[in-house]
């Protein structure tokens, strides 16, 4: 096909980047009404978009950067859609040597948020807008309702935020978009979905292999387990999608496809990147962060290869309750997953002060109930739970929540107890347990950490009993402590 030059401002909204979430995303802003302007660097793709699609709706197909750029109605706004990395550099400055004052570009793709940063203080000094914008859902999501995390300034979410909110997933008529913040504040939120997402996935593996373990229940057995309690206050799109992975069988071999697929799990980078952001912060998101791990183990065949006759096989298991145990399972599974949400919320509020960033933590919530990964039943009581209390400094100190956890306690170290007895890693469930027993303590044993450092390296520390900074000469029997 042959592309025509496009007329001047004919577009409401453009989309560079013609991959599958690119042109999905192309797709569900025309069929909401938005004249939507469309680009790739390979002129190729972009015809063969129009091949496929291009009876769907009026797209406006763009040869080249400059007929896109003059296809867009001022104030333009240009969304790109490319890797992370270099490449979104690269097409930010070709977009942006092309455009006027007031001029939008918005990144759609999973970038690291202090990217997004320096892309937008270095956008602003030259009078553009630069919107860092989280998009959660995977392609389905892209083209009939994603979650969307825009950054940004206010001022360009006037413009962007009417048309962003017409593609997204809607939970009671209410759209699962929202201005989340300044700068990188939109891009941050999507990595924490995302870290949240590994917490998520992992707990209920960790639920799959218990139950398989101790009670020898075959995949399909489990999928019926969860198909209940999908029905639940577990209720979600990962338990839902767990479901149909687990019934899934083989057409070769007549065996559950999960059995055959190799057991090293994959990633690109954002639940790292979580958890270095919360490492960097201080915040403790042991739940993500074990879950990152986690698929490391996974994948790390040399190590494994090397301990596979490490002692300490499984001793027989010999469950003879077997509902009580499948409740033990479900509660730590809830009860984990609610520490890993309290723990990610944490990060956002961190980042938040650190950057100065206005997030309404309730509104997170709120626009993840619909279209994103973590779509849960349980969202709506996290955003009333921020609604009651803005300044909640603990989502498992909201009375919901804390009474969910305290349900699940008995359950909840019966089940850690057993796995370890059993031999069987349960790394979410446990430092789950651990993270909750470690911030309701009264005293910890950081008090001998902060002796130790003080011992070897004048570190200091404060007393309980009087105002201060104290150091001791440790070794010189008799000395006295002194102010530091
Ligand atoms: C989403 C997903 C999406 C993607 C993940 C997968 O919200 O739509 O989170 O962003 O599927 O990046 O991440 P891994 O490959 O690291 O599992």
């Amino acid at each position: 096909m042959t592309i025509e030059k496009p007329a001047p401002a004919s577009a409401d909204i453009g989309v560079t980047g013609m991959g599958v979430m690119g042109s999905n995303l192309a797709r569900n802003f025309a069929r909401n009404g938005n004249r939507v302007a469309i680009h790739n660097r390979t002129v190729a793709k972009t015809e063969a978009v129009m091949e496929k699609y291009g009876e769907e709706a009026d797209f406006i197909p763009c040869e080249s950067l400059d007929d896109f750029i003059s296809a867009l109605t001022p104030p333009r706004c240009a969304i790109i859609m490319v890797k992370a990395g270099a490449a979104t550099d690269a097409v930010i400055e070709e977009l942006a040597s092309r455009m006027d004052e007031g001029d939008i570009i918005v990144d759609c793709g999973n970038s690291l948020f202090s990217d997004t940063r320096r892309r937008e203080a270095a956008l602003r000094e030259r009078g553009l807008h630069f919107v860092g914008c989280g998009v959660s859902g995977g392609e389905e999501g892209a083209l009939w309702g994603p979650s969307i995390m825009p950054g940004g300034s206010p001022d360009s979410y006037k413009r962007l935020g009417p048309m962003l909110e017409s593609i997204s997933a809607k939970v009671d008529g209410e759209p699962c978009c929202t201005h989340v913040g300044a700068d990188g504040a939109g891009h941050f939120v999507k990595m924490v979905h995302n870290g949240i997402e590994y917490a998520d996935m992992q707990v209920i593996g960790e639920a799959y292999d218990l139950l398989r373990r101790a009670l020898g229940l075959s995949p399909a057995e489990i999928a019926d387990i969860f198909a209940e309690w999908n029905r639940g206050e577990l209720d979600s799109y990962l338990m839902e999608i767990s479901v149909e992975v687990l019934r899934q069988v083989d057409k070769d071999t007549g065996k559950p496809l999960v059995d055959l697929i190799v057991d090293a799990a994959g990633q690109k980078g954002t639940g790292a990147w979580t958890t270095q952001t919360a490492l960097s912060l201080g915040v403790p998101v042991t739940g993500i962060g074990e879950a990152t791990f986690a698929r490391g183990l996974s994948s790390s065949p040399k190590q494994r290869e090397a301990a596979r006759d490490f002692a300490g096989k499984a001793a027989q298991w010999n469950i003879e309750d077997r509902d009580a145990f499948i409740e033990d399972v479900r509660q730590a599974l809830f009860a984990s997953k609610i520490v890993a949400y309290s723990q990610g919320f944490n990060e956002i509020q961190a980042a938040a002060e650190e950057y100065d960033w206005d997030i309404n933590l309730g509104d997170m919530a709120r626009i993840w109930r619909g279209g994103c990964i973590i779509r849960a039943r349980f969202l709506g009581e996290i955003t009333r739970a921020f609604e009651k209390n803005p300044e909640l400094p603990l989502l498992i100190g909201d009375t919901y929540f804390y009474d969910k956890i305290v349900a699940a306690l008995p359950h909840w170290r019966r089940l850690v107890s057993l796995a370890a007895l059993h031999g069987v890693a349960a790394p979410v469930f446990s430092s789950s347990l651990s993270y909750y027993d470690g911030i309701r303590a009264e005293r910890l044993p950081a008090a001998l950490i902060q002796g130790q450092r003080d011992f070897f390296g004048a570190h200091t520390y404060q007393r309980i009993d009087k105002e201060g900074t104290f150091h001791t000469l440790w070794a010189e029997e008799g000395r006295p402590e002194v102010e530091a």
